[in-house]
Protein backbone atom coordinates (compact mmCIF):
# COMPACT_ATOMS: atom_id res chain seq x y z
CA UNK A 1 0.00 0.00 0.00
CA UNK A 2 1.25 3.28 -0.88
CA UNK A 3 1.26 6.04 1.64
CA UNK A 4 -0.72 9.40 0.44
CA UNK A 5 1.38 12.38 1.13
CA UNK A 6 -1.70 14.59 2.45
CA UNK A 7 0.51 17.90 1.52
CA UNK A 8 0.08 17.18 -2.09
CA UNK A 9 -3.28 16.30 -2.65
CA UNK A 10 -5.46 17.95 -5.20
CA UNK A 11 -8.28 21.13 -4.04
CA UNK A 12 -10.74 19.10 -7.12
CA UNK A 13 -11.14 15.95 -7.93
CA UNK A 14 -13.73 14.71 -10.95
CA UNK A 15 -14.48 11.32 -11.85
CA UNK A 16 -16.35 10.06 -14.57
CA UNK A 17 -18.58 7.43 -13.80
CA UNK A 18 -17.39 4.91 -16.69
CA UNK A 19 -17.31 1.45 -17.24
CA UNK A 20 -20.28 0.04 -15.63
CA UNK A 21 -21.69 -1.48 -18.37
CA UNK A 22 -18.29 -3.83 -19.23
CA UNK A 23 -17.88 -4.29 -15.27
CA UNK A 24 -21.57 -6.15 -15.98
CA UNK A 25 -20.74 -7.82 -19.21
CA UNK A 26 -17.35 -9.26 -17.28
CA UNK A 27 -19.51 -10.46 -15.04
CA UNK A 28 -22.66 -11.84 -17.39
CA UNK A 29 -25.27 -9.49 -15.45
CA UNK A 30 -27.45 -6.67 -16.74
CA UNK A 31 -25.75 -3.18 -17.76
CA UNK A 32 -27.99 -2.12 -14.67
CA UNK A 33 -26.41 -4.15 -12.23
CA UNK A 34 -23.30 -2.43 -13.59
CA UNK A 35 -25.03 1.25 -12.48
CA UNK A 36 -25.95 -0.52 -9.34
CA UNK A 37 -22.64 -1.02 -8.34
CA UNK A 38 -21.40 2.34 -9.72
CA UNK A 39 -23.72 4.19 -7.48
CA UNK A 40 -22.23 1.89 -4.47
CA UNK A 41 -18.75 3.07 -5.45
CA UNK A 42 -19.51 6.59 -5.26
CA UNK A 43 -20.37 5.89 -1.27
CA UNK A 44 -16.73 4.87 -0.81
CA UNK A 45 -15.26 7.57 -3.02
CA UNK A 46 -17.15 10.62 -1.06
CA UNK A 47 -16.21 9.04 1.94
CA UNK A 48 -12.43 8.81 1.14
CA UNK A 49 -12.28 12.05 -0.34
CA UNK A 50 -13.87 13.29 2.85
CA UNK A 51 -11.85 12.20 5.10
CA UNK A 52 -8.62 12.95 2.69
CA UNK A 53 -9.86 16.66 3.00
CA UNK A 54 -10.39 16.98 -0.55
CA UNK A 55 -12.22 20.35 -1.08
CA UNK A 56 -14.53 18.88 -4.57
CA UNK A 57 -15.53 16.00 -5.66
CA UNK A 58 -17.17 15.91 -8.85
CA UNK A 59 -19.26 13.23 -10.34
CA UNK A 60 -19.51 13.09 -13.75
CA UNK A 61 -23.15 10.66 -13.26
CA UNK A 62 -25.23 11.76 -16.26
CA UNK A 63 -24.56 13.79 -19.61
CA UNK A 64 -26.48 15.03 -22.25
CA UNK A 65 -25.53 12.01 -24.47
CA UNK A 66 -26.64 9.62 -21.95
CA UNK A 67 -30.19 10.69 -22.30
CA UNK A 68 -29.60 8.92 -26.08
CA UNK A 69 -29.88 5.86 -24.45
CA UNK A 70 -32.64 3.31 -24.20
CA UNK A 71 -35.57 4.10 -22.15
CA UNK A 72 -35.86 2.01 -19.53
CA UNK A 73 -31.63 2.79 -18.53
CA UNK A 74 -32.41 5.93 -18.14
CA UNK A 75 -35.19 5.44 -16.40
CA UNK A 76 -33.15 3.12 -13.82
CA UNK A 77 -30.37 5.81 -13.40
CA UNK A 78 -32.44 8.18 -12.64
CA UNK A 79 -33.79 5.78 -10.22
CA UNK A 80 -30.29 5.24 -8.61
CA UNK A 81 -30.26 8.88 -8.59
CA UNK A 82 -33.37 9.11 -6.25
CA UNK A 83 -31.87 6.41 -4.33
CA UNK A 84 -28.46 7.84 -3.47
CA UNK A 85 -30.36 11.40 -2.33
CA UNK A 86 -32.73 9.76 -0.16
CA UNK A 87 -30.24 7.39 1.54
CA UNK A 88 -27.09 9.63 1.69
CA UNK A 89 -28.72 12.05 2.95
CA UNK A 90 -27.69 12.32 6.49
CA UNK A 91 -24.44 10.39 5.27
CA UNK A 92 -24.41 14.32 3.19
CA UNK A 93 -25.47 16.37 6.24
CA UNK A 94 -23.32 14.43 9.22
CA UNK A 95 -19.76 14.88 7.26
CA UNK A 96 -20.55 19.00 6.50
CA UNK A 97 -20.92 18.14 2.97
CA UNK A 98 -22.13 20.25 0.28
CA UNK A 99 -24.48 18.84 -2.47
CA UNK A 100 -24.21 21.10 -5.66
CA UNK A 101 -25.32 20.35 -9.22
CA UNK A 102 -23.80 20.69 -12.72
CA UNK A 103 -25.98 20.75 -15.62
CA UNK A 104 -28.76 21.39 -17.37
CA UNK A 105 -30.52 20.55 -14.12
CA UNK A 106 -34.30 21.30 -16.01
CA UNK A 107 -34.26 18.36 -17.88
CA UNK A 108 -34.27 15.98 -15.34
CA UNK A 109 -37.51 14.53 -13.65
CA UNK A 110 -39.66 16.36 -11.28
CA UNK A 111 -38.69 13.94 -8.86
CA UNK A 112 -35.30 14.05 -9.36
CA UNK A 113 -35.03 17.63 -9.41
CA UNK A 114 -36.68 18.11 -6.22
CA UNK A 115 -34.32 15.89 -3.74
CA UNK A 116 -31.72 17.74 -5.46
CA UNK A 117 -32.84 21.01 -4.53
CA UNK A 118 -33.65 19.69 -1.00
CA UNK A 119 -30.55 17.94 -0.13
CA UNK A 120 -29.05 21.28 -1.79
CA UNK A 121 -30.50 23.62 0.36
CA UNK A 122 -30.03 21.84 3.56
CA UNK A 123 -26.57 21.40 2.72
CA UNK A 124 -26.02 24.73 1.60
CA UNK A 125 -24.02 25.99 4.64
CA UNK A 126 -21.99 23.19 5.07
CA UNK A 127 -18.47 23.66 4.46
CA UNK A 128 -16.11 20.56 4.63
CA UNK A 129 -16.44 19.49 0.98
CA UNK A 130 -18.25 20.11 -2.19
CA UNK A 131 -19.70 17.03 -3.95
CA UNK A 132 -20.63 18.34 -7.46
CA UNK A 133 -23.25 15.99 -9.48
CA UNK A 134 -22.42 16.36 -13.04
CA UNK A 135 -26.12 15.84 -14.47
CA UNK A 136 -27.43 16.29 -17.87
CA UNK A 137 -23.97 18.01 -18.12
CA UNK A 138 -21.50 18.79 -20.87
CA UNK A 139 -18.91 21.71 -20.55
CA UNK A 140 -19.88 22.74 -24.37
CA UNK A 141 -22.89 23.73 -22.51
CA UNK A 142 -21.97 25.06 -19.59
CA UNK A 143 -20.05 27.59 -21.78
CA UNK A 144 -22.84 28.34 -23.71
CA UNK A 145 -25.30 28.72 -20.53
CA UNK A 146 -22.46 30.93 -19.11
CA UNK A 147 -22.32 33.11 -22.10
CA UNK A 148 -26.01 33.82 -22.32
CA UNK A 149 -26.16 34.34 -18.80
CA UNK A 150 -23.69 37.15 -19.63
CA UNK A 151 -25.32 38.31 -22.86
CA UNK A 152 -28.95 39.14 -21.04
CA UNK A 153 -26.38 41.23 -18.22
CA UNK A 154 -24.79 43.60 -21.34
CA UNK A 155 -28.25 43.43 -22.91
CA UNK A 156 -29.73 45.00 -20.19
CA UNK A 157 -27.33 47.49 -19.81
CA UNK A 158 -25.86 46.19 -15.91
CA UNK A 159 -23.00 45.23 -17.39
CA UNK A 160 -20.70 46.72 -20.36
CA UNK A 161 -18.75 44.37 -23.17
CA UNK A 162 -15.32 45.92 -21.84
CA UNK A 163 -16.31 44.84 -18.40
CA UNK A 164 -15.96 41.15 -18.79
CA UNK A 165 -13.18 39.33 -17.79
CA UNK A 166 -12.11 35.74 -16.71
CA UNK A 167 -13.38 36.27 -13.53
CA UNK A 168 -16.73 37.59 -14.59
CA UNK A 169 -16.82 34.30 -17.21
CA UNK A 170 -16.41 32.25 -13.88
CA UNK A 171 -18.99 33.95 -11.75
CA UNK A 172 -21.27 32.61 -14.65
CA UNK A 173 -20.41 29.01 -14.72
CA UNK A 174 -23.07 26.48 -13.02
CA UNK A 175 -21.42 26.29 -9.78
CA UNK A 176 -18.91 29.59 -9.00
CA UNK A 177 -17.67 29.05 -5.70
CA UNK A 178 -15.62 25.38 -7.32
CA UNK A 179 -12.27 25.33 -6.62
C1 LIG B 1 -21.19 4.99 -17.53
O1 LIG B 1 -21.09 3.60 -17.68
C2 LIG B 1 -22.07 5.35 -16.41
C3 LIG B 1 -23.24 6.03 -16.55
C4 LIG B 1 -23.75 6.46 -17.86
C5 LIG B 1 -24.12 6.35 -15.40
C6 LIG B 1 -23.51 6.54 -14.03
C7 LIG B 1 -24.60 6.98 -13.10
C8 LIG B 1 -25.10 6.26 -12.09
C9 LIG B 1 -24.58 4.95 -11.66
C10 LIG B 1 -26.30 6.82 -11.36
C11 LIG B 1 -26.08 7.05 -9.92
C12 LIG B 1 -25.26 8.25 -9.70
C13 LIG B 1 -24.85 8.68 -8.49
C14 LIG B 1 -24.06 9.92 -8.39
C15 LIG B 1 -25.15 7.95 -7.26
P1 LIG B 1 -21.33 2.95 -19.13
O2 LIG B 1 -22.71 2.41 -19.17
O3 LIG B 1 -20.98 3.95 -20.18
O4 LIG B 1 -20.32 1.78 -19.09
P2 LIG B 1 -19.37 1.31 -20.29
O5 LIG B 1 -18.40 2.42 -20.49
O6 LIG B 1 -18.76 0.07 -19.73
O7 LIG B 1 -20.28 1.06 -21.45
Amino acid sequence: MHEIDTKRLPAHIAIIMDGNGRWAKTRMLERVRGHESGADAVRTCVTACRELGIKALSLYAFSEENWRRPGLEVTALMKLLEKYLIEERSEILDNNIRLVASGRIEKLPEKVRRLLYERMEESAANSGMFLNLCLSYTGREEIVDATVKIAELVKSGDLQPEEITAEIFEQHLYVPQLP
